[in-house]
């Protein structure tokens, strides 16, 4: 009995300390399933991150199996948790999603403070999902990290399934993509002249000449030029050159920038011909900061600002004005409805534009040139009067006004063009081309029909100065760098006077208006973007408002090595030398020999990138200098290895050494 007694004591003791303990446990962690993470903080590279769901909104399945719980995202992705300190574990499964059959490669990584503990083998479509299980105790901050298995990012579709953190306390959350306090690279101006405009410069004979001397230093300053041909004339105050040239061919000219602190020279190549924009043009638009809330007042406050922040000294010249300056149809807004055109069939502006002339006259007179935007089909993107079967008017009219530089789009034309044939892409170009060549008038031709049946192969015989190559851009990370790192191959076919072009920038205050924001490229993000338009040749529009811009934008556009890079006489685009994974290096050759280097991170963890000479096209002793600081980095002999940010650049020149 007292035996059975103790038995039962014990047995019941037993129960208890087990039933306890097992209470205790399940208390002491509180479980966050991942999929229950705020997702707008989740960064991926293409694509929508899901709870419980794939990319493509497919029930989650790795290697066959099916999942209830997790989290669909894609590579390039990464979740950056604020751990708190109060996690225990993480564990999970994870792998690539059935659903592109057969396709994608990635490679998970967790990260807790800055090291790594986890790094899944290379996934591949089809394979078992991999078990994770960390432990995190004292962690604060955890990088979970989808890279591209090395091979592109396409299909790579990347599930983290029944995942969850063990923890006790404060609840983690996400903390959305690392944020990167802006800092400033360009040196602080010298007081001392330096003349930053471009080498080159081309006109066709008979038309109005006008090429603005940007110089930066203190005012007041004088300019003059020596060997100006006949026909042209300098403003000493201002330095703007103007005339006519009748004759072709070509002359160097010498122009000089003095104030007090001393004088700079630089000379300059005009080429009289039948070639403009042999340089790419520099200048602004309104479309990615404005849209449809444009206006004359706030065109002005451009111009205006462009001058008062000093952007013209660095070689910033045109002031465009995108769509909707035209006459509505079916609209109530009274401000845009009315005649779209006059009794003589000549094109006719709402009344946010009351008088462009004016307008012109008024950007001209600074120093600037000015730009305009149609359509060839009836209507614009927007909607407003376009230009089909009043092209000849139309660019007579744009000439009258005063405008140097036509953005042509393709919107409502798809109405009127047949089948696929580059020759019915062409046409409406072909038919505009003609018209602005009956003008007495250098006007600027930009293309803008996304890269349609192959632009770049027939932009220049079709007598554009630059197409577009690719759809609208927007302020985001995939957007910038899917269009950007995709121009390889391209650089065949641009040269002077016609250049490829990958879209307006998206730095500063944007937001297709009237609501502005600040771009949501981070700060290495924003590097890269000016980075790599100035070596892909693209003309450079700043999309931002530039009455707002802040040191760290103006840093941007005020480089003059990186704006010289971008307008390099010699005009030979980059190209893409070397890729592994996300690390690629592009190249341009320079007129004088050198050759600028963009060393890209697309990745989203700091990597050591190495140029070999054999790789980057030099040989022996070579000087490298960091173009953002404008500092030599010291001579190298075989190669130049540096860390680059996540999603970061290091922009390099190489030149032989002496
Ligand atoms: C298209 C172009 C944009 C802008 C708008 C105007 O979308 O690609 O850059 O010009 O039209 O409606």
């Amino acid at each position: 009995m007292t035996k059975f007694y103790v038995f039962r004591f014990t047995a019941i003791l037993v129960l208890m300390v087990t039933l306890s303990i097992g209470t205790i446990k399940a208390q002491t962690y509180d479980t966050l399933w991942l999929n229950k993470i705020d997702l707008s903080k989740v960064n991926q590279d293409y694509g929508t991150p899901r709870a419980n769901l794939s990319v493509d909104k497919h029930p989650l399945t790795v290697g066959g199996v099916a999942f209830k719980k997790g989290l669909g995202t894609h590579a390039a992705g990464l979740v950056e948790m604020d751990l708190k300190g109060t996690v225990e574990r993480f564990k999970g499964l994870v792998g690539i999603d059935d659903e592109k059959n057969g396709k994608g490669t990635v490679v998970f990584v967790l990260v807790a403070d800055k090291k790594e503990i986890f790094r899944s083998p290379l996934m591949k479509s089809g394979m078992q999902a991999v078990n994770v299980d960390v432990n995190l105790k004292g962690v604060k901050k955890l990088s979970m990290i989808v890279e591209d298995g090395g091979d592109g990012n396409d299909s790579d579709h990347a599930d983290w399934v029944n995942a969850y953190f063990l923890y006790k306390g404060a609840l983690p959350v996400a903390l959305g993509i690392p944020q990167v306090e802006p800092y400033i690279l360009t040196p602080a101006e010298s007081p001392k002249p330096r003349i930053n405009s471009a080498k080159v410069f081309g006109v066709r004979p008979g038309n109005p000449f006008m090429y603005t001397i940007a110089a930066t230093g203190t005012r007041p300053m004088t300019f003059s030029a020596e060997n100006l041909p006949e026909g042209l004339k300098l403003d000493p105050s201002t330095g703007i050159i103007t005339g006519k040239l009748m004759s072709q061919g070509e002359t160097v000219v010498t122009l000089k920038a003095k104030n007090t602190l001393g004088i700079a020279t630089k000379k300059l190549k005009i080429v009289v011909g039948d070639k403009i924009a042999l340089t790419p043009p520099l200048g602004w638009n309104s479309w990615n900061c404005f849209a449809s809330a444009v206006d004359q007042n706030k065109v002005k406050a451009a111009a205006d600002a462009m001058v008062n922040s000093g952007l013209i000294n660095h070689g910033w010249t045109y002031v465009n004005i995108d769509d909707c300056w035209e006459i509505k149809a079916n609209t109530d807004d009274p401000t845009l409805s009315g005649e779209p055109r006059d009794a003589n069939g000549m094109i006719n502006t709402n009344k946010k534009f009351p008088d462009m002339k004016a307008l012109t006259d008024y950007i001209h007179s600074k120093g600037l040139k000015a730009g305009l935007y149609s359509s060839p089909g009836p209507t614009t993107c927007a909607g407003f009067t376009a230009s089909y079967q009043f092209e000849d008017k139309d660019a007579q009219r744009w000439a009258e006004w005063g405008f140097d530089y036509i953005k042509y789009d393709w919107c409502s034309y798809g109405r009127i063009y047949k089948g696929k044939e580059v020759a019915e892409y062409q046409k409406p170009y072909v038919v505009l081309r003609s018209a602005l060549d009956k003008v007495k008038r250098d006007i600027v031709f930009s293309f803008c029909q996304y890269g349609m049946g192959d632009v770049w192969k027939w932009g220049e015989k079709t007598g554009g100065n630059s197409w577009r190559t690719t759809g609208d851009i927007t302020d985001t990370w995939s957007s910038m760098s899917g269009i950007g790192f995709n121009q390889n191959g391209h650089e065949l076919y641009a040269g002077p006077g016609h250049w490829n072009d990958p879209d307006m920038l998206v730095v500063g205050m944007v937001g297709w208006g009237p609501k502005l924001h600040p771009s949501r490229l981070n700060t290495d993000e924003q590097y890269t973007h000016i980075s790599l338009w100035s070596l892909l040749d693209s003309p450079l529009l700043i999309g931002c408002d530039m009455t707002r811009m802040d040191a760290f934008t103006k840093n941007l556009l005020t480089n003059d090595e990186v704006i010289a890079i971008n307008q390099d006489p010699l005009g030979r685009q980059a190209s893409r030398v070397y890729k592994e994974g996300g690390l690629e290096i592009w190249v341009k050759d320079m007129e004088d020999g050198s050759k600028a280097v963009g060393m890209f991170n697309r990745s989203l963890a700091t990597a050591k990138i190495r140029a070999d000479w054999s790789v980057i096209g030099v040989k022996g002793k070579q000087v490298v200098r960091d173009a953002w600081r404008q500092k030599d980095l010291g001579q190298f002999t075989d190669s130049f290895a540096t860390d680059v940010a996540p999603h970061g650049v290091k922009l390099v020149t190489i030149r032989k050494a002496k």
